[in-house]
């Protein structure tokens, strides 16, 4: 048996739902997680969801504490469900409006990072468009930081929730078969639920055209298919990924309409999988190119538990990191007022 395994198993009987010690400053990245950081986040995430549907849903744990909201890139799943999380555990959360913010005067990223740090926040989650932004911005405040998707990198909390949605289902994540189809290329979805799978001993497949598949990705996938009919074959999970055109130049595929037709999941690609197979999708949705409404409404897909879960998740994370019993190794030491480099970034795209 692999040795991470024996961990894991040892783990959930011997401390279920406490986190001794989480001995990080930030969630910048699932690769930052060994396999029992993630039972222990998901652990926590599974007594937040408890929380959630008390009559209170609060725990005042992240009480006295300052979130801001940084989303240099849309969202609705991601930043409301940051908002909320924030609001069950008692913070004072305030949402940056990018839009009208100084940005647009040519202010740049880092010096944005570096006024809202003099506010003394606790956490930043902040979400970029360009992969390693959140990360730089990590190094230029003195607070926390959480990573809500940067460009084509990561979405850590994402795929947490997701893990937390399969193994609430299947009540195990080891020794599954989870695919992921569609454009995996230009997914931070992707990236980081193989990262998290493969950490959990997950059997990880992805599914998509040629152009659709990075290069390396038999680095960091099991299985890699061209052909749903072969990828999705006794499949436990079904992840569809939307394609995302705004890190494309939109020449990647023929036509939507092509691409559904071989890749758009409908009720007999469907049928290769398991018969008790779960449906995901991170959202936002294309029904008709990457979903059939039918599918996406279906009997078998767990969409909108994944949203409810993204709430219990982010508020284990955020608890996990300036949480009242977290492990806080930050400190304030105004390491946001020195040597902050200008690079602009506010005004780059990926
Ligand atoms: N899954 C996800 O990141 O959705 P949003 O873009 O709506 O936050």
């Amino acid at each position: 048996m692999n040795k991470n395994l024996k961990t894991s198993s040892r783990l959930k009987t011997d401390k279920p739902n406490s986190i001794q010690k989480f001995n990080h400053k930030n969630l910048l990245a699932i690769s930052q997680l060994n396999q029992v950081e993630i039972v222990e986040l998901l652990d926590r995430a599974d007594e937040m969801a408890k929380v959630s549907l008390t009559p209170q849903n609060i725990i005042p744990s992240l009480k006295g504490k300052t979130q801001i909201n940084l989303f240099f890139e849309n969202s609705t799943r991601t930043q409301a469900s940051f908002e909320i999380a924030g609001k069950r555990l008692g913070a004072l959360v305030m949402n940056m409006n990018v839009q009208t913010s100084s940005l647009n005067k040519g202010e740049t990223l880092i010096d944005t990072a570096s006024t809202l740090n003099a506010m003394r926040p606790d956490v930043i989650v902040v979400r970029h468009s360009a992969s390693g932004a959140v990360e730089l911005l990590s190094q230029k405040v003195s607070c926390s930081v959480i990573n809500a998707g940067d460009g084509s990198h990561e979405h850590p909390t994402q795929a947490l929730l997701d893990a937390l949605t399969i193994r609430r289902h299947k009540k195990r994540l080891n020794g599954l078969t989870v695919a992921i189809c569609g454009d995996i290329a230009h997914s931070r979805v992707a990236r980081s639920n193989l990262m998290l799978l493969n950490a959990m001993n997950v059997r990880t497949r992805v599914i998509a055209p040629q152009t659709l598949l990075p290069k390396g990705i038999e680095n960091i996938c099991a299985e890699v298919f061209t052909d749903m009919k072969k990828g999705l074959k006794d499949a436990d999970v079904v992840m569809m990924l939307r394609l995302q055109h705004e890190r494309t130049d939109g020449q990647l595929i023929p036509s939507a309409r092509e691409f559904y037709h071989f890749y758009g999941l409908d009720k007999k690609k469907l049928s290769y999988a398991k018969p008790d197979a779960i449906v995901m999708h991170p959202g936002p949705m294309n029904r008709g190119v990457e979903i059939d409404p039918s599918i996406a409404d279906g009997a078998q897909a767990v969409i909108t538990e994944q949203v409810e879960m993204g709430v219990a998740v982010r508020m284990a994370v955020l608890n996990s990191l300036v949480g009242k019993s977290a492990h806080n190794n930050m400190g304030h030491n105004n390491m946001g007022h020195n040597n902050m480099g200008h690079n602009n970034m506010g005004q780059e795209n990926e």
